[in-house]
């Protein structure tokens, strides 16, 4: 039927079967080519990364960092900009002399801040594919040492003033960057994850304050720079924490801009910031912490956004709101303001979780991206799993570090959540400023050769695109939603069947889910964007266990790849 062959149409590829080796496999028709690698240089007379030694500390910012993460792909003039994040560092690969990789010195210290935060670097295709335009003057690193402003709310509170900065403006470095977002002035937003993890204490006796249990701040740390730069110990500086946890705005036209942690989108394990303007021209910016029984946010600026118009207090002024799901398929967004939580607005945006706590918001299973279809006035939020909602010994539902009971609730219904789901939402009127919105599951991951009961997934799950966590989502500009995945790759029990991680188109409209690419074994694929021609899907592919993408006796390199159609269609 004509039905039949528009849906077909949706996925002009044959899908991939699902794979355990070390290598990506794409559909017949399509071919993959690293751009940047680990370790590669930005800058002419910097050397590519020594598989014994690692990096330099004097290379350590001219490099490609490890761990790709979100991207994002800039046309200014004729010139392509990739931005992308670099999430953290595996200290043994990057210190691989000392044992487990811990720094033993402030050098060492650095060359690990230096391999993380983000690279903008030109990019351009030639006749060997897309490479890195090396020296280019758009190419820059932004890392843990980066100066950098606070801005909005939170900035210049008490909150959030050091022995070194009195003001509480001017903060140096991005930390734990996950998944991005883009304005549409043309700016790229980094998102701070799991920021807590570089913060420790040296001092036992330290009482650590209380906020910081929320957001996971503990004495030990696996990185070690509380032993060598005093900046990172909380003993002595306890508000430095409170300068992290951020989106994070960043010009990549411009190499020597400052980037800006703009506070009023609040501090919490930001996964990805999506943006889209409301019916009245206002900025709306959905996001969501990932962590087991956090929240989904939304903000929405004040002011609306005229192309050429002054963009600068546009994420500094406006409202944050928290997603109350219920059970009946409708849900609300319920504004954080002084009122409704009886905090300040500079503690709103630095314990935002405790403020959507005092709210009622709706816990989730760890919200990941969210991704804003272009063609039809909805989103998508992929829940990635939670496997320890679990009852305590005394029969409580656990909860999470604010005493919100991960209770379970339609859009969160699973006990024991290994495979995770992707919820979508509609808003109200068509707007994506209304604070009311229907939203359903967009499918419920699952296993259906292992389950027969709700475990097997929703009925657009089957034995061929099977997965589980989805991670990374962003549509394409014709509608179709990119899934990539963060999951169990043990192809084992639960899992079996299912592979290593991999990457999957799917259509808002009929539901349809088909598998496109697979990843190396042990690795997850994080982030995507297309090039201008919507020629190229750039893919990364993060903490790959065995050599990749070099092949046998190589190092394995997380790495930004280049996915093609032979017949140079466009893809995207
Ligand atoms: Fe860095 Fe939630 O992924
Ligand atoms: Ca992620
Ligand atoms: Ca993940
Ligand atoms: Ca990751």
């Amino acid at each position: 039927s004509a039905q039949a062959q528009e849906a077909a149409s949706r996925f002009p590829f044959k899908p991939v079967a699902a794979a355990t080796d070390n290598t990506i496999h794409v559909p017949e028709g399509y071919s993959w080519k690293p751009v940047a690698k680990w370790g590669q240089p930005l800058f002419p007379n910097v050397q590519d990364i020594d598989p014994v030694k690692g990096v330099s500390l004097e290379n350590s910012d001219k490099v490609f960092g490890e761990n790709t993460d979100g991207m994002e792909l800039f046309v200014v003039g004729n010139h392509q900009l990739i931005a992308v994040n670099h999430e953290y560092v595996n200290n043994e690969t990057n210190l691989p002399h000392r044992e487990k990789g811990m720094p033993a010195n402030l050098d060492e210290v650095k060359i690990l801040q230096h391999m993380q935060g983000v690279t903008v670097m030109e990019v351009a295709e030639g006749n060997d594919g897309w490479q890195i335009v090396v020296g280019s003057p758009f190419n820059r690193r932004i890392h843990h040492n980066t100066p950098m402003k606070l801005s909005g709310p939170a900035a210049g509170s008490d909150l959030v003033k050091t022995a070194t900065d009195s003001n509480g403006i001017d903060c140096l470095g991005t930390f734990n960057n996950c998944g991005a977002g883009r304005t549409p002035w043309g700016t790229y937003l980094t998102c701070e994850e799991n920021f807590n993890g570089y913060f420790g204490s040296t001092d036992a006796a330290f009482k650590m304050p209380d906020d910081y249990k929320r957001y996971g701040i503990a004495a030990e740390t696996r990185y070690g720079y509380e032993l060598f730069d005093e900046r990172f110990d909380v003993s002595k500086h306890p508000n430095e924490p409170r300068r992290a946890g951020y989106v994070v705005e960043i010009d990549p036209s411009n190499a020597s801009s400052t980037p800006i942690k703009r506070t009023a989108l609040g501090r919490i394990k930001h996964e990805n910031a999506a943006v889209v303007i409301a019916r009245d021209g206002r900025v709306v910016v959905y996001m969501g912490d990932d962590e087991r029984g956090e929240f989904l946010y939304k903000f929405i600026s004040h002011g609306i956004y005229v192309p050429g118009g002054d963009t600068s207090k546009l994420l500094d002024e406006g409202t944050l709101y928290v997603a109350k799901f219920t059970d009946d398929g409708n849900g609300e967004w319920v504004a954080l303001t002084p009122e409704s939580t009886g905090m300040k607005m500079d503690e709103i945006c630095v314990f935002t979780r405790q403020a959507a706590s005092k709210v009622g918001a709706t816990t989730m299973d760890r919200p990941e991206w969210v991704a804003i279809n272009p063609v039809a006035i909805e989103a998508y939020c992929a829940l990635t799993n939670n496997t320890n909602r679990g009852v305590t010994k005394d029969g409580k539902l656990r909860a999470n570090g604010g005493g919100d009971a991960m209770a379970l609730n339609a859009a969160n219904p699973r006990e024991k959540n290994e495979y995770g789901q992707i919820v979508r939402w509609y808003p109200e009127n068509d707007d994506h400023a209304d604070a009311k919105f229907k939203w359903d599951l967009f499918c419920m991951a699952g296993n259906p050769d292992v389950h027969k009961d709700a475990y097997a997934g929703s009925s657009n799950i089957n034995a061929g695109n099977m997965f589980n966590s989805p991670d990374g989502m962003m549509f394409d500009s014709t509608g179709l939603l990119w899934i990539q995945t963060d999951g169990e790759d043990s192809n084992d029990g639960q899992y079996a069947g299912q592979g290593n991680n991999q990457m999957l188109a799917g259509d808002p409209v009929t539901g349809r889910i088909e598998r496109f690419l697979t990843a190396p074994k042990g690795s997850e694929v994080t982030g995507q964007t297309w090039s201008a021609d919507k020629r190229t899907h750039f893919v990364g592919i993060q903490h790959p266990n065995a050599p990749f993408p070099d092949g046998k006796g190589k190092l394995p390199r997380s790495a930004l790849v280049a996915i093609k159609r032979d017949d140079n269609a466009m893809i995207g």
